[in-house]
């Protein structure tokens, strides 16, 4: 059956998981691991129930907020997704436009494959930028530059992967090898993808990691990716770096990966602006919890202090609601977008991210809050987080 009208991002997955590579496909939807993280996350979030009020005055019910400083329709930031341009042509700037029509942020991944310089022309706003530490500590200091220069004003800096985590669907597409073998199989899995070979065709270039070219020279495979992350992510980093990091970026600097509430205060006490409560959408340490069950308590820690986003597993804008509702004041959304945007490109995520606010707009009147900064514990029923 052909899904001309995709409803949900559940849809949107369907659609992309038709277009993609199946080892594209995999990458995007997979977890660490026995992946039970990835299934926690989502289900977190559906576990928790709304409280429905009636007969409230919701006429006029405004989504807009603002985020890190920034004004935008709704309380949602597109997650940084490596290699998502290969979704689609040239596809972070699809991504960065259907983002900026709907006055989001776009985050734009260290391994992106679009550069910084082409996704901050595709539209008047400039993207927020996420960055990984790397041993080569000039290199950090040339990219911030660079990000500075091109507009850039929040920097997303991972610290939840010293090392990748195990991605058993990648191995067993022959991502995490190299030689004949994986490449006939990906061979193959390419020429039952017609459309999306000439997608990439039209980026005309091999796989280029646009902010990367002068550390990572285009690659025919991923294994030189590979191998570039597994000598460059450093895992000696410590809270220090973030001090030092600190003091050389001047815009708003917001951790992500934050899943424990020591760990919370030890980012606001090292100057971060604020921190996005993930676990990298289950694609690291397979096992922790789920990322609704750890925001209450980190926003206890740190709520008063810092701005506090939180991602993993969130699928509507019913479910960004929930997370408002447990004290966060935004969320990062990662695979939605990039289904969207392989399902159809820009358009596609433009409508997704329309309904997203439909639905948020939803569940805002019939808990009978007209405010974003209004919705709080009491607009959920029964909330006991620990038996999420
Ligand atoms: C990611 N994530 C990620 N995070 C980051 O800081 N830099 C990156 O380059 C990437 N790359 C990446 C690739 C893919 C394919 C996925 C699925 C995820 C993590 C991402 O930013 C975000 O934390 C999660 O995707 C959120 O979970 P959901 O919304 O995908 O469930």
């Amino acid at each position: 059956m052909i899904l001309r009208y995709p409803a949900t991002a559940a849809d949107y997955q369907k659609l992309a998981r038709r277009k993609l590579p199946r080892f594209l496909a995999d990458y995007l939807d997979g977890g660490a691991g026995e992946e039970l993280t990835l299934s926690a996350n989502n289900k977190g979030w559906q576990a928790i129930p709304l409280r429905q009020r009636v007969m409230i005055d919701v006429d006029r019910v405004d989504t807009s907020t603002t985020l890190a400083g920034q004004p935008s329709d709704m309380p949602v930031a597109l997650a940084p997704l490596g290699l998502a341009g290969m979704m689609a042509t040239r596809g972070e700037v699809q991504a960065m436009r259907a983002a900026t029509a709907h006055n989001l942020p776009f985050t734009l991944s260290t391994v992106g494959i679009c550069s910084l310089a082409e996704v901050n022309q595709a539209t008047p706003s400039a993207c927020w930028f996420q960055l990984y530490m790397l041993r080569d500590r000039e290199f950090v200091k040339a990219l911030l530059e660079q990000a500075w220069q091109d507009g850039c004003k929040t920097l997303i800096f991972t610290v939840d992967l010293p090392l990748p985590g195990p991605r058993h669907r990648d191995t067993r597409n022959g991502l995490n090898s190299a030689g004949a073998r994986s490449l006939a199989l990906k061979a193959q899995q390419l020429i039952t993808r017609p459309g999306w070979l000439w997608h990439v065709a039209k980026n005309g270039k091999p796989l280029t990691f646009g902010n990367l070219s002068n550390a990572l020279p285009a690659a025919t495979d991923l294994d030189a990716f590979k191998h570039w992350i597994d000598t460059q992510f450093d895992a000696s980093a410590t809270w220090r770096d973030i001090e030092w990091l600190r003091h050389l970026w001047p815009g708003a600097l917001i951790l992500k990966g934050i899943l424990d509430a020591d760990d919370a205060r030890a980012a606001v006490n090292a100057g971060a602006d604020g921190l996005v409560v993930s676990n990298h959408g289950g694609r690291q340490l397979d096992g922790v919890a789920a990322t609704a069950l750890k925001l209450p308590e980190i926003v206890a820690a740190v709520g008063h202090q810092t701005t506090v986003l939180v991602d993993g597993g969130i699928r509507s804008g019913i479910d960004v609601f929930r997370a408002l509702a447990l004290g966060a004041e935004g969320v990062m959304v990662g695979r939605p977008w990039a289904w969207a945007l392989a399902a159809g490109g820009q358009a596609a995520l433009t409508h997704m991210l329309a309904s997203w606010q439909q639905e948020l707009k939803l569940a805002m009147s019939l808990t009978g809050v007209t405010r974003i900064a209004d919705i709080g514990p009491e607009h959920l029923d029964f909330i006991e987080p620990q038996t999420v």
